[in-house]
């Protein structure tokens, strides 16, 4: 190994992938409504779009998404790392937490599930794509998305433009123990 390389205990390794951007997962049913944090998630078609992300079945949130078959993906700027956190660190069954943090939410324009605009920096309407398997064995969730959004100050023409003035929705990486990266510096490959 080269000096500088040191063995990654095996629990820890995930961390050296998953600090894509965290991004807040909406849900409702039946006059419940909830949003949890996942650092977890990946796009994996372009067209459909469709997308994985792992929600632990033991969350308020899959249930809410088993019982309506779609969620929200809600992507939050460098400001929301405490919303952010502290959504991730409770669970709505013990609450609304919309009402508990003050998050406005709007009803998205083809599912209708809660959608947050304040603050972040895009969202998804996401289609649940029933796998049993997936789900069962390893929390994954595979969705197709439906509709999205984002503020075009930091995502236009189909990329993200991240500037100094627009520091504050960049997005949020997860590093562990609600220590976040924010997107920043951004480096230009140049053709070898
Ligand atoms: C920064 C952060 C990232 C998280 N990422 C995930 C994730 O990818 N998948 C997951 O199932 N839980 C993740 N969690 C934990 C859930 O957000 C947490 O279990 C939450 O309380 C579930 O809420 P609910 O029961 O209201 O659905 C994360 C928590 C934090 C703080």
């Amino acid at each position: 190994m080269t000096p500088t390389f040191a063995p990654v205990a095996l629990e820890h390794a995930s961390r050296l992938l998953n600090h894509g951007p965290t991004v807040l997962v909406t849900s409702a049913q039946g006059g419940r409504r909830n949003v949890m944090a996942a650092a977890w998630s990946m796009p994996v078609e372009f067209s459909p779009p469709r997308i994985a992300i792992v929600i632990d079945k033991r969350t308020f949130t899959r249930e809410l998404i088993a019982a309506s078959g779609c969620f929200g993906v809600c992507i939050p700027g460098a400001a929301l790392a405490d919303l952010t956190f502290a959504v991730g660190s409770c669970s709505g069954r013990e609450g609304d937490k919309f009402a508990r943090f003050g998050i406005a939410a709007l009803a998205g324009p083809v599912l209708g599930v809660p959608l947050i605009e304040a603050g972040c920096a895009a969202w998804m309407e996401c289609r649940l794509i029933p796998e049993r398997h997936t789900e069962d064995a390893y929390d994954t969730c595979f969705a197709e998305v439906v509709a999205a959004a984002a503020d075009a100050r930091v995502f236009s023409s189909g990329r993200w433009d991240l500037r100094a003035d627009n520091a504050e929705l960049h997005t949020l990486h997860h590093l562990g123990a609600g220590n976040f990266a924010r997107a920043a510096d951004v480096v230009r490959a140049r053709p070898l």
